[in-house]
């Protein structure tokens, strides 16, 4: 009997102290604990490379090396890089990753470090059906947790200056299902991915955001998560009828809205409320106007987010922010991103514009060539480059 007791208790001991090691095994970065990396303070998102509805054929070459020299020399810390859902993403097989697809957006890290520019992707569905699924079948949560883990453990060769990871772009599938649990569904399932993560990687920084397009309230109404160097995400669009001002994608009356000022007031949206035939036009104007959205007004709904970051001690983000400037005036879109882009700064958040070269861009073409980029001087001075 007592032989058998000190064999169960030395089997105990062992396995403990096995699973104590095993946790060891992967050291915590040691920067995890110091607040927003500096990597992280100046950014810029490279859209349609690795969309869903990017071009294959442009895999190899849409951002080159002399984008990246441009950007570095700039100021620019780092670029995020959205990976569409189904562009690594295999749900049969997914702790596969898409071997046809990955050495390209390896080869795109690489080259964006060579030019001393950090890296974020993230995972960023094109369309609503991904995450459709996601929200009614909580088992397609596992798909994506071990997605994830591929990911870490192919991208193990970057270091936390070189690589950052973002779990998911702009969840929304509760808020536009009308459900209640808008601010909490996504939580837990976030978890679920950065645990996936954590368990073969301690070195990356990892960023997580909330429900409702990443915004402000739902993200300010969160518990942060127990686990180590996440970094907290929120996208900011505000006055979004300045910032989708005839945006294709948002749909009506958006599409109808072009040439809306800012800063509003009642006075300088009336000429367009009195040239407009469309009664929800006019009321959406009238609204602005009214609300009179200046620099100080963005700087007060931003800090709310601000405020729970320090309220919390967690590091914070606004990795997207811009204006569509299709339709927009280009001085008061300039005007637009100053205010967004200083109060960002002044609250000590790290930032990522919306984005390089299409219709919230920074960069522009006069010709189909893409290394003869042209950067708009007036954005340019927006983002205190
Ligand atoms: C979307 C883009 C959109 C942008 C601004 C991003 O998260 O993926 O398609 O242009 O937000 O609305």
């Amino acid at each position: 009997m007592r032989l058998y007791h000190f064999c169960v208790a030395t089997m105990i001991i062992l396995c403990c102290s096995c699973r104590k090691s095993a946790a060891l095994v992967i050291p915590r970065n040691p920067n995890f604990d110091k607040g927003l990396p500096a990597q992280l303070k100046k950014g810029i998102n490279l859209s349609n490379w690795f969309n869903d509805y990017s071009d294959p054929g442009q895999f190899a070459t849409r951002f080159t090396t002399g984008h990246f020299t441009a950007l570095k020399q700039l100021g620019f810390t780092y670029v995020r890089i959205p990976i569409g859902n189904t562009i690594l993403f295999q749900p049969s097989s997914p702790s596969q990753l898409k071997a046809w697809n990955i050495g390209y957006v390896d080869s795109a890290v690489a080259r964006a470090n060579r030019s001393g520019l950090a890296v974020m992707i993230n995972y960023h569905p094109g369309s609503d059906d991904y995450e459709k699924e996601l929200y009614n079948d909580g088992s397609k949560i596992e798909e994506l947790a071990a997605y994830w883990k591929a990911i870490a453990i192919y991208f193990k060769k970057y270091t936390s200056e070189q690589l950052v990871f973002e779990v998911y772009n702009e969840p929304h599938a509760a808020q536009i299902s009308g459900a209640s649990q808008t601010y909490t569904w996504w939580w837990p399932l976030q978890e679920k991915i950065v645990q996936a993560i954590r368990s073969v990687d301690n070195e990356h920084f990892i960023v997580v955001g909330n429900e409702g397009w990443n915004n402000i309230t739902y993200l300010s109404k969160s518990q942060p998560y127990t686990e180590p160097g996440l970094i907290y995400n929120f996208h900011f669009y505000e006055p979004f009828v300045f910032t989708h001002q005839g945006a294709e994608w948002v749909g009506y009356p958006y599409t109808l809205l072009h040439d809306v000022p800012y800063p509003s007031s009642p006075e300088n949206v009336k000429p367009l409320i009195d040239t407009s035939t469309n009664a929800d036009v006019k009321n959406l104007l009238e609204w602005y106007g009214n609300y009179r959205y200046n620099g100080e007004k963005l700087y007060k709904l931003i800090k709310v987010a601000a405020d729970w970051a320090s309220r919390n001690k967690v590091a914070l983000i606004c990795n997207e922010f811009g204006a569509y400037k299709i339709h927009s005036q280009p001085a008061d879109r300039a005007r637009c991103i100053t205010d967004m882009r200083t109060a960002i700064e002044n609250l000590g958040i790290g930032w990522a514009m919306w984005e390089c070269d299409e219709g919230f861009g920074l960069f522009y073409y006069n010709s189909n060539d893409r290394s003869k980029f042209l950067v708009d001087d007036a954005i340019k001075n927006a983002l205190g480059l």
